[in-house]
C-alpha cells in the first residue's frame, strides 16, 4: 500500500516550483528548518515521539540505526526537524572551507521510473564557518551529527589537506563524527584523493587534528566516505590505509558515475553528467559493504548508503554487515514515513 506521504505530498511536492526538484528541495528544506528556528518551536519538535532502536557505535548512540546521508542538509538548518521526523542521526555537509555556489543549474534531475536521481549539484554551500556558526546558535542536537567535509572547488589538489583541516578546526567542536567525503563525482579530482598516497596525506594531517584536540571522551571519530565503482584492490587500498591512519569507520557508498539499471523511460536522461543514486546504485553499494565487512572486519564498522527505498533494502544492507544506514534517495521518493518503517524493521530484526 502506498503510503500517505507518497500518495498526496509527494506529488504536490515533486510538482511545486514549476516541478523543478531544485525548487521543491529548497522549499521542503525552508519548511523544516522553519519548523525548528526557535527555543519553543524546537522544544516543541522533540517531543514528538520517534522511532527507539538504540544502537552504540564509535562510541556514539544512535537513538536509532536510520541516518540522513549527506547532501540532504548542507549548511546544517534544519537538525531539529530530521530528528523529529525519525532519524537517528544526520550527517550534515558537505561543507568546504570556502562558500560556494556549486555548477550550474540545472543540476537535479529525478528519474521516477527508475526510483533514481542524478545530482551534479557541485558542493553548493555557505561554508565551514557558517555551519559552525550555524551549529553554535542552535545549542545541543537531538541526535548525533555527523559533519561531511570535502574539498572547495577553487582550492586544487595539491592544497586539498590544508582546505579539510582548515574546515575540521572551525567544526570540531559540534561534531559527533566527522565523514572525510573523497567519492563525490562532481568536484573535479576529488576521488583522486581515495588513492593511497594522496589518502595517507589527507587522513595523516585530520587525525593528527583530532587527537591533539581531544577531549576526555577521546577523538571525534573519523569515517571514510567512498565511492561504488572502486576496484576490489582500490577499496583495500583503501581500507589499509584507513586503518594505519586510526580512521573509525567506513561510509560505502556514495553516487556512481555508471549508468546502468535506468528504466527505459529515463535513458534519455543517462547523459547528464553527475552521480546516481537511488535503486540502480543498491546492488553496488551492499556489494562494497560486504566486501569492507570481510577485509576489515570489527576494525572499521560500516555505515551502508545507497539505493535504501524500502525495509527490505536496508535488510539487505544489515546482512552485508552494515552498522548503520542512511538514506537521501529513499526519502525523497518514500518520505519520513519510510525512515519509521525501517527503524521499526531494524528493531525486530537485530
Ligand atoms: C542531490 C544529492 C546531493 C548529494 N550530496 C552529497 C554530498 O554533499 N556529500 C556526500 O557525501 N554525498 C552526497 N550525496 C550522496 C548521498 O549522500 C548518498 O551517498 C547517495 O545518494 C546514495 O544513497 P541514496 O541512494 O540513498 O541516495 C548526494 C546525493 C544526492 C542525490
Amino acid at each position: 500500500m502506498r503510503s500517505a506521504y507518497t500518495a498526496l505530498t509527494r506529488k504536490a511536492l515533486f510538482a511545486s516550483g514549476g516541478g523543478d526538484p531544485e525548487a521543491a528541495h529548497h522549499r521542503t528544506i525552508r519548511i523544516l528548518e522553519q519548523a525548528g528556528d526557535s527555543p519553543r518551536r524546537r522544544a516543541a519538535l522533540a517531543k514528538l515521539p520517534r522511532p527507539s532502536a538504540p544502537t552504540t557505535l564509535f562510541g556514539i548512540r544512535f537513538p536509532n540505526p536510520v541516518g540522513l546521508a549527506a547532501g540532504m542538509d548542507k549548511d546544517a538548518v534544519a537538525i531539529p526537524a530530521w530528528g523529529a521526523l525519525g532519524f537517528g542521526f544526520v550527517e550534515v555537509g558537505t561543507v568546504t572551507w570556502h562558500p560556494q555556489p556549486g555548477n550550474p543549474a540545472p543540476r537535479l534531475f529525478r528519474l521516477v521510473e527508475s526510483e533514481a536521481i542524478i545530482n551534479r549539484m557541485g558542493f553548493n554551500n555557505r561554508g565551514a564557518q557558517a555551519m559552525a556558526a550555524r551549529l553554535a546558535a542552535l545549542g545541543p542536537a537531538p541526535v548525533p551529527v555527523g559533519i561531511s567535509l570535502g574539498k572547495s572547488k577553487v582550492t586544487p589538489v595539491s592544497g586539498a589537506t590544508e582546505d579539510y583541516l582548515n574546515s575540521l578546526k572551525v567544526l570540531l567542536p559540534y561534531a559527533d563524527y566527522i565523514a572525510v567525503n573523497v567519492s563525490s563525482p562532481n568536484t573535479p579530482g576529488l576521488r583522486s584523493l581515495q588513492d593511497r598516497s594522496a589518502l595517507d596525506e589527507l587522513l595523516s594531517a585530520l587525525r593528527g587534528h583530532t587527537v591533539a584536540a581531544a577531549g576526555p571522551g577521546g577523538p571525534v571519530p573519523l569515517l571514510v566516505k567512498i565511492a561504488p565503482d572502486l576496484t576490489d584492490d582500490a577499496v583495500a587500498e583503501v581500507i589499509e590505509v584507513c586503518a594505519t591512519r586510526g580512521v573509525a569507520g567506513i561510509i560505502a557508498t556514495n553516487t556512481t558515475i555508471s549508468r546502468g539499471g535506468l528504466a527505459p523511460s529515463d535513458l534519455s536522461r543517462a547523459g547528464e553528467a553527475g552521480g546516481l543514486s537511488g535503486r540502480p546504485v543498491h546492488a553496488m553499494a551492499v556489494r562494497t559493504v560486504a566486501f569492507v565487512v570481510k577485509e576489515a572486519g570489527d576494525a572499521l564498522p560500516v555505515i551502508g548508503v545507497g539505493g535504501i527505498l524500502d525495509p527490505d533494502d536496508a535488510q539487505r544492507m544489515f546482512d552485508a554487515g552494515a552498522r548503520l544506514v542512511q538514506l537521501y534517495t529513499g526519502f525523497v521518493y518514500g518520505g519520513p514515513g519510510l525512515v519509521r518503517r525501517i527503524a521499526r524493521a531494524g528493531a525486530a530484526h537485530r
